[in-house]
């Protein structure tokens, strides 16, 4: 299968379904406006992309995954928007756009943030499925929602303290990005059954855990050998701040390692599923050799 094929059809219809939300929601309010301006901007799209692909192994009707797919992207441009904030980051490009702030102003910014991570949960708490499956999905994201906000504060705080240890940086990326992404390839198997369940989830963690990581790995090499334009953002964002990263620890040639590393455990956790993940395994690829 031609899988960046592939994966461009699924951003398409993801975007799809979140080109439907914004124009509902255009000119109901400025707040609303604010969230659509930020939502269709674009951006990878790999949050959902991950649930519909770990959808499809697990068996998952597309029906299903829409919603969950809306609810990640949601937090994930929530986190973004806070992200870019004069408070966090302070950074004026996002998604090859004047960020949030820049366009509308600071309390529309946070409030759109706001709007979008209360939202989410929304989505999720409306789905068509059975209760008990709706609970677990709202717990796995809430509880990525959580670390996220505990991830951003360390990272906020790193910067002022000297010494940073490997263990420091690990557990900081794990939380303010490898947590949103874990529970993307989890959220579909809240939809399962007890046995299924069992198959798919000891693997399906390890994949996730690994994948999450190394994507926040590349997102802090990026930052240093990255160009605006091709990631619609600016790079030199981490240094701006000094805040301590796998490059400042390990510097750029270690930190290529550990990302090697952290793909190839991934490979790893896919193995009982052969072929059948050969699309997640792709995914593994994409975010190592990713240039936005
Ligand atoms: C950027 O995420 C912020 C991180 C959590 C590293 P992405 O690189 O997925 O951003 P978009 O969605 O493509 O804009
Ligand atoms: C952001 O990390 C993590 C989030 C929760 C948004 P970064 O601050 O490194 O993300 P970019 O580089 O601005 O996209
Ligand atoms: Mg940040
Ligand atoms: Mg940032
Ligand atoms: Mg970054």
């Amino acid at each position: 299968m031609d899988f960046p094929s592939y994966y461009n059809r699924l951003v398409f219809l993801v975007s799809g379904w979140i080109e439907e939300e914004c124009a509902e929601r255009e000119g109901v309010s400025l707040l609303d406006d604010v969230a659509g301006y930020c939502l269709s901007a674009g951006g990878k799209r790999f949050r959902p992309v991950a649930a519909l692909a770990a959808g499809d192994l697990v068996g998952v009707s597309v029906e299903w995954l829409k919603p969950i797919c809306l609810a990640l992207e949601y937090i994930h441009t929530f986190s973004l928007i806070h992200d870019d904030l004069p408070a966090l980051d302070n950074d004026d490009v996002r998604r090859g756009r004047p960020t949030a702030h820049r366009q509308f102003g600071e309390g529309p910014a946070l409030l759109a943030g706001d709007l979008l991570f209360t939202e989410a949960f929304k989505i999720l708490a409306d789905m068509d499925v059975p209760p008990s499956a709706r609970i677990k999905l709202v717990e796995l994201v809430a509880g990525a929602s959580r670390d996220l906000c505990h991830g951003q504060m360390l990272d906020i705080s790193a910067s002022a303290r000297q010494g940073a240890t490997l263990a420091d940086v690990k557990l900081r990326h794990q939380k303010k990005t490898g947590a949103l992404i874990e529970a993307s390839v989890l959220a579909p198997t809240c939809l399962l059954g007890e046995e299924e369940l069992r198959r798919f989830q000891p693997s399906l963690e390890k994949y996730a855990r690994h994948l999450g990581l190394l994507f926040q790995i590349v997102d802090d090499i990026l930052d240093r050998i990255g160009t605006e334009e091709e990631m619609g953002r600016s790079p030199g964002s981490d240094q701006r701040r000094a805040t301590p990263t796998y490059l400042t620890v390990l510097g750029e040639q270690q930190a290529r390692e550990l990302a090697e590393h952290s793909a190839e455990e991934a490979r790893s956790a896919l193995r009982p599923f052969g072929e059948r993940a050969a699309f997640l395994e792709w995914l593994i690829d994409f975010v190592l050799q990713r240039n936005g």
